[in-house]
């Protein structure tokens, strides 16, 4: 699936942090600091990604390497894609924009070695859950009040491979 033509998907530079906080403070309830953003985008910039649209900043992913214990099998330590945050604009959902989001992160997080990818979703967000599905994650673990509200989360996982 490829994504409109006047959307361009590019890596995050500092200027764009605004535009992502935008996306963020409209999108979900999770929010993060100024200095959070900005330490993601310094220590993780072939995973922070954005999508520019005529110069605004329509939807973002935030990743970041992390080492830890596989979930599934022996528990080897290995390293990680977290996916941090992903976001898109209500208007310009459904257009492909989160899967190609995903798809570049997940190409980086390999070339950068990691050996899985994961994420935390809430367990009533059936559009994620389904895209994350789609791109080979599996539920891994359900964590009883993951959320500040109460809402337990999915930690969702996907083997990476070339
Ligand atoms: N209902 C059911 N399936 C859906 C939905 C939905 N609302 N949205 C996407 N999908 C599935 C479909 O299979 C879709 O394919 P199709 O359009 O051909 O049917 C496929 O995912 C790909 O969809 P995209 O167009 O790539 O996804 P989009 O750009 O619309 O973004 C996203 C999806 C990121 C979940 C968006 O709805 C959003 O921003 N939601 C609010 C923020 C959010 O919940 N983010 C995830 C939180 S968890 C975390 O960040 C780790
Ligand atoms: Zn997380």
């Amino acid at each position: 699936m490829s994504i409109p033509q006047d959307c361009i998907l590019r890596k995050a530079r500092e200027e764009d942090i605004d535009g992502v906080i935008y996306v963020n403070s409209e999108t979900l309830p999770e929010h993060y600091t100024l200095s959070f953003y900005n330490s993601v985008l310094t220590t993780n910039p072939d995973t922070f990604l954005v999508i520019d649209y005529n110069g605004r900043i329509v939807a973002y992913h935030m990743g970041r390497i992390e080492y830890g214990f596989s979930l599934k099998g022996r528990p080897l330590f290995i390293k990680k894609g977290h996916v941090i945050s992903i976001a898109v604009l209500e208007e310009h959902r459904r257009k492909g924009l989160a899967t190609a989001l995903m798809q570049m992160a997940l190409d980086q997080f390999w070339k950068n070695g990691c050996e899985i990818s994961f994420l935390e979703v809430r367990a009533s967000n059936e559009a994620a859950i389904n895209i994350y599905k789609k791109n080979g994650y599996y539920i891994a673990e359900r964590i009883r009040r993951y959320y500040n509200d109460g809402e337990d989360g999915y930690v969702m996982e996907k083997k990476l491979s070339k």
